[in-house]
């Protein structure tokens, strides 16, 4: 595969910002798409060329707003250049990844260190968070580009822990940028391990890291977003308490996201997939799915993140509490929204707005997260006639499983589009594209 300067996508049901689906055709030159509508004349540029998406639907690109690909220090698990191959196969065009690799992400050295491999191996966009610790860097609020600063308030052993109130109010006093925390109460999982010790039974995971852990740090971050008025994102919120929370308390200025696996997945899954199922903060009961669906539906949460976290099959293997918390998803994230959508429990329009605009917003990216002249050519085709299975050999991601193999699925990535190349068709990965750091605007 060649990568094109210029393309013409024919005929594609295209999601308008209106939230409309009409079908047409979209001029993509030099990065940007050109123009749109109903029939563009034929031929329009000698180099063009030209993708046949009758019967697809056209999409802005999946922007995941959470993921970990473990490079530098963790390339067993997974590296950029196979995660940004599963990012191209699941329609993610753009990602912003967390600090948690080795060394950890806490200096604009290390930040640049990530960027400049990642312009050499990646497919898709990409954007770094950097991370909090107790030593107040000043680098946290100065290195750039970051798409904000994480806070591990739980969950995170290492220096990446920042768990006490003084500290995090010092945190939360400073600059303006973007808070993203993962809100879980360490002193009440501390307690609770002790208490629960001797057990390997991985579904006392979800008792041990219980709903009210993750309640009160939310609380607490939430009391101090408001204190300062400071820009804050809740990451993967888990739990009925805190949907209600934000229900009736949620500034204009605080965002909160839930992965796919806290609306699809509960607890009943430690029985079918064991530790494969075991996360941070982990999978809660049939009644959370609901209130978190509602919540979503409601526009009371934001958007959509996968948290990808890839541990390998050995590592998974070992007995709880050994096992390693996290799972896989920027390859099947897209596909298990539209698969909802297809059975009438959201629209497309909604997946779109939740895994694209809503995400480009919430961290001001600028030129993504719609389909419209001027914007950058992230897009993505989806086939919503058919249905395929997740497949363990078909996972590009180096860890290679998923919790939802056997799901049947539809709305799987036909073409993927980066920056106007195609990096993604007929289930093979174009090597010769790349991506570009994201820029975030103040
Ligand atoms: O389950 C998790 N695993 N949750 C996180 O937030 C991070 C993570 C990891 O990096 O493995």
């Amino acid at each position: 595969m060649t990568v094109d300067s210029s393309l013409v996508i024919r005929q594609a049901q295209i999601l308008h910002p209106d939230g409309e689906l009409r079908i047409g055709d979209v001029q993509i030159e030099d990065g940007k798409i050109q123009q749109i509508a109903p029939h563009l004349a034929l031929p329009l540029n000698n180099s063009s060329r030209e993708i046949d998406a009758t019967g697809l639907i056209l999409l802005p690109g999946v922007i995941d707003p959470q993921v970990h690909f473990r490079e530098p220090g963790l390339e067993h698990k997974e590296d950029l250049f196979t995660a940004s191959y599963a990012c191209a196969r699941g329609g993610v065009t753009s990602f912003l990844e967390m600090p948690n690799t080795r060394p950890l992400t806490t200096t604009q050295a290390t930040l640049d260190d990530k960027l400049q491999r990642a312009s050499k191996k990646c497919v898709v966009n990409y954007g770094f968070f950097i991370g909090a610790t107790a030593e107040m860097l000043p680098d946290l609020l100065e290195a750039n580009p970051v798409c904000g600063i994480k806070i591990f308030m739980g969950s995170m052993h290492g220096p990446l822990l920042v768990d006490e109130e003084p500290l995090l109010d010092k945190i939360f006093s400073q600059g303006s940028r973007l808070i993203a925390v993962h809100a879980e109460n360490q002193e009440r999982i501390r307690q609770r391990r002790e208490q629960f010790a001797g057990i390997h039974d991985p579904a006392i995971h979800s008792q041990i890291q219980d709903n009210q852990a993750a309640l009160e740090a939310t609380q607490l971050a939430l009391k101090l977003s408001k204190k300062y008025q400071r820009r804050l994102h809740i990451l993967h919120m888990s739990t009925a308490e805190e949907a209600e929370l934000m229900r009736h308390d949620k500034p204009a200025w605080v965002t909160c996201e839930v992965t796919p696996q806290h609306l699809l997945l509960n607890t009943s899954a430690y029985e079918t997939i064991g530790t494969l199922a075991q996360m941070n903060p982990p999978l809660r009961s049939p009644y959370d799915n609901q209130v978190l669906w509602q919540a979503l539906l409601d526009g009371v949460i934001d958007f959509i993140a996968t948290d990808h976290a890839p541990h390998t099959l050995e590592e998974k293997a070992q007995e709880y509490p050994n096992s390693p918390s996290g799972m896989p998803g920027v390859e099947t994230s897209l596909a298990l929204m539209l698969t909802q959508a297809a059975q009438g429990r959201c629209t497309v329009a909604q997946v779109a707005n939740w895994m694209s605009t809503a995400v480009a917003k919430a961290y001001r990216i600028p030129n993504k997260g719609a389909i419209a002249p001027g914007y950058d050519a992230d897009l993505v085709l989806v086939d919503l006639n058919n249905y395929a299975p997740v497949r363990r050999e078909d996972i590009l991601s180096k860890c290679g499983w998923s919790p939802f193999e056997g799901w049947s699925l539809t709305g799987w990535a036909k073409v993927t589009i980066v920056g106007g190349q195609v990096v993604y068709e007929n289930g093979k990965v174009n090597p010769q594209a790349h991506g570009q750091a994201l820029r975030f605007d103040l």
